[in-house]
């Protein structure tokens, strides 16, 4: 894969026209657009289609966490949308998880249409080892948690998860090579984290074994987001 194929570029805006700027001014350099909670609730499944109508991949990321039947049914509506990539949270279960992955084979075959990649959400990566003990009451470490859920998430048949990069390596060994792993909370390192509690440079997450990584905020609220795009496309590619 192409250091371009490998970038996924988050749109948190409230409006598609917002958006449709943001795609049409980085398309040069980004194939993949992720449409999350706030655009999607704001626009709805239009905005999905009117970024594939650019030619553009759209990673679906609403995080579904709900009982397994409603889960599987969101997941259905997503294949319909042709997404190219959507996400459920690893910890709704792997009854959730097992009936997303067969509504969306069977989908795909019925419809002979490409397979969404359906990941995973470990732990976000907002949060740290003080949040997951002291608030959500999880005893044990914070990598112990995630390749727990890595874990339940492979055996329930799903293609990856989405983890940051100081999980990815352990991820990797655990579970493989082929188990994808999409990475958020990247920062160049003269950049806040923002909420972001787990942050790495593009380049050390692809270097963790990272096979996605998604730009978020250090480029969309750079006074330059070519510019900043640039730059860390310069950094992949000298390992930087
Ligand atoms: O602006 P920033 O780079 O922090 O954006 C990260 C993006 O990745 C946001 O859209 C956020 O919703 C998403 N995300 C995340 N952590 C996860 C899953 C998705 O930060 N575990």
């Amino acid at each position: 894969m192409t250091a371009k194929q490998k970038l996924i570029l988050a749109l948190d805006v409230d409006n598609r026209s917002r958006a449709l700027e943001i795609v049409d001014r980085l398309s040069g350099h980004i194939d993949i657009f992720k449409v999350g909670l706030e655009l999607f609730t704001a626009e709805g499944p239009s905005a999905v289609k009117e970024i594939q109508d650019r030619g553009k991949k759209v990673f679906l990321d609403l995080k579904f966490h709900d009982i397994p039947t409603t889960v599987a049914k969101a997941a259905r509506a997503a294949a319909r949308l042709g997404v190219f990539m959507f996400n459920v949270h690893a910890s709704a279960g792997s009854e959730a998880m097992l009936r997303v992955r067969d509504e969306v084979v069977a989908f795909s075959l019925k419809e002979d249409r490409p397979r969404p990649l359906v990941l995973a959400v470990t732990v976000l990566t907002s949060q740290n080892g003080d949040v997951l003990k002291t608030e959500l009451g999880v005893q044990h470490s914070l990598r112990t948690h995630v390749k727990h859920l890595a874990s339940l998430a492979k055996r329930s048949g799903l293609d990856g998860v989405v983890a940051s990069g100081q999980e990815a390596p352990m991820i990797k060994e655990h579970l493989g090579r082929g188990f994808l792993i999409v990475t958020p909370g990247i920062r160049p390192s003269t950049y806040p984290p923002d909420d972001q509690k787990r942050t790495m440079t593009a380049a050390e997450a692809l270097r963790a074994g990272a096979d996605f990584i998604v730009l978020g905020r250090a480029v969309t609220n750079h006074p330059d987001p070519e510019k900043a795009l640039e730059q860390i496309c310069m950094d992949i590619g000298t390992g930087g």
